[in-house]
């Protein structure tokens, strides 16, 4: 195995803007690790709406635990070079993926419980496989099992079903026989969303997507809604729920999501949830869990996304893309060694 070098490549910003404040600069590798962490080298890393989103906000979230510079990406996969010393679970040379932070790196650290091994003679395209499934994978379980345990029959309203979340959650929920409804911008992403499950499709370009919901499910309305868009569609979200309904917000695409009174929620018996992935997998046994069950759906329930990969040093064509809504699937980036 190679050394250990002392710098590496990272995408960054040092301030939040556009585009143009994303930099490919050189940074330390990390020296130091934690008793309970790995030094990951990266072969791929995925590219979320929410890198974005945080690179636009001129006040960081309270609860968001970096500074400035930030370097984006919230998942990879690679081979482990490094352990700590209470990590029993992973060894050097091991093929895994993750969930973490910072992973835009040619080398990344993070907590253990947070990495699932892979088999050692897992091939680049099971790498890309697993990186382009991991985050989506795990939010739509937390979502299905924990913020609203969704049931067969249910009728389920998801908005962006083209992109890396919307296409997973579209199929978890379609096979658990529930009635996906599903929303984009595009009949390109409504008709990936379609291959993967999704019973009703809205154009939200071109159709009321309120007007359909109640021709859809007889003016009773729907189960639940999963909610990543925000701003632009809190008042649809709450007039689709059924008598009961639950509200899920999961993401803000287009914005926060504006204060709700709580009298509202009286109006049907609603109830108005949030999900982040992590504060769901706060400890080892919910890592395991959740892994075990990403496993099962991936290897036994044949999970999968479209996924388009681009060199690292093009990250700025791929995040332009992705900040255009031009992409069905998830977007990876490769690291060269
Ligand atoms: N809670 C959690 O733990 C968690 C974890 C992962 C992701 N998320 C959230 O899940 C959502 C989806 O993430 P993703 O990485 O899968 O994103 P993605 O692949 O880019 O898909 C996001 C979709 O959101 C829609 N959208 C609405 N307004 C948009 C805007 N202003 N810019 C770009 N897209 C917009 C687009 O759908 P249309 O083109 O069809 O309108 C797009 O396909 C995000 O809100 C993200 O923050 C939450």
């Amino acid at each position: 195995m190679s050394t250990i070098p002392e710098f590496q490549k990272a995408v960054l910003f040092h301030e939040p803007g556009g585009l143009d404040k994303l930099k490919y600069e050189e940074i330390p590798v990390p020296k130091d690790l934690a008793d309970e962490e790995v030094l990951i080298a990266n072969k791929y890393v995925g590219v979320n709406l929410f890198d974005s989103l945080l690179r636009s906000m001129e006040q960081l979230p309270s609860w968001y635990p970096a500074t400035y510079p930030i370097i984006p990406g919230f998942e990879g996969s690679g081979i482990v070079v490094k352990v700590g010393k209470n990590v029993t679970k992973l060894k050097n040379g091991d093929k895994v993926v993750y969930a973490g932070s910072s992973t835009f790196t040619q080398y990344t650290k993070v907590n253990a419980n947070s990495v699932l091994k892979l088999s050692n003679d897992a091939k680049d395209e099971k790498l890309a496989k697993y990186t382009a499934l991991v985050s989506g994978g795990l939010t739509s379980l937390c979502l299905t099992n924990e913020a609203y345990e969704l049931k067969k029959e249910d009728y389920v309203l998801l908005y962006g079903v083209g992109g890396g979340v919307g296409l997973v959650l579209t199929q978890l929920a379609s096979k658990k026989g529930a009635h996906v409804i599903a929303v984009a911008s595009s009949d390109e992403k409504l008709a990936a969303a379609k291959h993967y499950g999704a019973e009703f499709l809205i154009n939200h370009k071109k159709e009321d997507i309120l007007k359909r919901v109640k021709e859809i499910t007889d003016n009773k309305g729907v189960q639940v809604v999963y909610d990543s868009v925000g701003k632009e569609v809190s008042d649809i979200s709450f007039e689709s729920l059924a008598v009961k309904g639950t509200w899920v917000i999961f993401g803000f695409a287009s914005g926060p999501t504006p204060p709700v009174n709580p009298l509202l929620l009286f109006q049907k018996n609603a109830k108005l949830v949030s999900c982040t992935l992590y504060n769901t997998l706060t400890s080892p046994s919910a890592w395991e869990h959740y892994y075990d069950e990403f496993s099962h759906v991936v290897e036994k329930d044949g999970l999968e996304v479209p996924i388009e990969i681009f060199p690292i040093e093009e990250y700025s064509t791929a995040i332009a893309k992705l900040e255009g809504k031009k992409v069905v699937g998830k977007l990876l980036l490769e690291i060269s060694s």
